[in-house]
């Protein structure tokens, strides 16, 4: 591991009283100025990851560790650290100028420096218009909104966002996600950010920790994550992913080539992948990396078409093969030529130039 990590978490366990445990020996390290986002499902240990790198929870065992210093017992308002909770968590006898001027007034920033600063603050989350408006005149978007300005007005190293877009409808949320991209890299701040939205992960992060159970399943940046998978887990909650029960049958210089019952796959492996003949492995591969031909050929497997669904660009096709194989299939609309129907058999290839890849447990 660099030694450089602005935030690093080092066997970081949490078991709450029960026995239930939150963090299970998670190792992470935060760099200077990246857009970090935990992403997993409920309960996963999102939130408590989020609260040791705060200070709200202390581990039950490992270490938190703020650019080369052990911070592990540090009080949440000694660390540089500002966070969005999942609650919001505005003080309601405020409105909402004293509620994201909270922290610079104990900053005892100058009163015509913090109204400034509070207004760009609001407007930059589209409520330059609410400024006195009382927390209880607001809906859940709306007070949404206000916490996210009353972290960012302060300016912290680090900016803890626990599903701070959840409340937003479709179009508000993808215009606060540009608007906390671009916050994020023209003020150079380091944000992670949780969320459960593979979608919002994909679209601003610069790296994604995919979680399970409190452990880390994988970190990659979100085109590895979607082109390379390294477990089922991580493949089965980014996108859509076939996952096919497949036989090792040869290899061909750089290419290793399976067989899914009757499709024929084939991925480029690494000099040091090992496979033996025979061996079964767990081949993911994504259904716009299938295609439906209508006639058979060298490499194509039958399959009939249970049914066709409409997803705008494209039409996703549900088939099962003659071994019983359940396979997703999007087909460009324009490429369904000629247009196939449900119970029509169709034969299965793997797109040229497509690859797959294979899964671990
Ligand atoms: N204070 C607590 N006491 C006991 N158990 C807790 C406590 N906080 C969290 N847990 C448990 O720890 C696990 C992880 O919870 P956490 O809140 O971190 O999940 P999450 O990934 O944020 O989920 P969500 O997406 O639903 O917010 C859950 O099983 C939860 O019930
Ligand atoms: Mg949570």
């Amino acid at each position: 591991m660099p030694q450089d990590a602005l935030l690093r978490l080092e066997a970081v366990s949490k078991c709450f009283p029960g026995g239930v445990v939150g963090l299970d020996s998670v190792d992470l390290d935060i760099e200077h100025g990246e857009f970090l986002s935990l992403l997993g499902p409920s309960g996963c240990g999102k939130t408590t990851n989020l609260r040791v790198m705060a200070g709200f929870e202390t581990p039950t065992t490992g270490r938190v560790v703020l650019a080369g210093r052990d911070i592990t017992s540090l009080r949440p308002f000694d660390r540089p650290v500002n966070t969005v909770f999942q609650d919001y968590a505005l003080f309601p006898h405020m409105n909402v100028a004293e509620n994201v001027g909270f922290g610079l007034s104990l900053r005892r920033v100058p009163a015509a420096e913090q109204k400034k600063q509070v207004a760009a603050a609001l407007d930059m989350v589209g409520l330059g218009d609410k400024i006195r408006a009382r927390v209880a005149e607001l809906s859940g978007g709306q007070r949404q909104r206000v916490a996210l300005a009353r972290a960012i007005v302060c300016k912290p190293r680090i900016l803890l966002l626990d599903e701070p877009l959840s409340a937003l409808d479709a179009h508000l949320r993808e215009y606060m996600q540009m608007e906390l991209k671009r916050l994020q890299s023209s003020l150079g701040m380091t944000f992670v950010m949780v969320t459960h939205d593979q979608t919002e992960a994909l679209s601003i992060s610069d790296r994604i920790v995919v979680m399970n159970k409190g452990r880390i399943e994988q970190i990659a940046s979100p085109a590895a994550l979607y082109d390379r998978p390294a477990t089922r887990f991580v493949a089965g909650f980014i996108g859509t992913m076939n996952l096919l029960d497949a036989r090792f049958v040869g290899r061909d210089g750089a290419l290793l080539r399976y067989l899914s019952g009757d499709l024929p796959l084939e991925l480029s492996a690494d000099a040091n992948a090992l496979a033996t003949d025979g061996q079964m492995h767990t081949i993911g591969i994504r259904p716009e990396d299938l295609v439906a031909n209508p006639q058979a050929g060298a490499a194509t497997a039958p399959a009939k078409i249970n049914s066709i669904v409409f997803h705008g660009r494209a039409l996703r096709m549900h088939a099962s093969t003659a071994g019983g194989a359940a396979l997703v299939i999007d087909a460009p609309r324009q490429a369904m030529q000629p247009a196939f129907d449900v119970g029509d058999i169709v034969h299965v290839s793997q797109r040229p130039g497509a690859s797959c890849v294979i899964l671990a447990a």
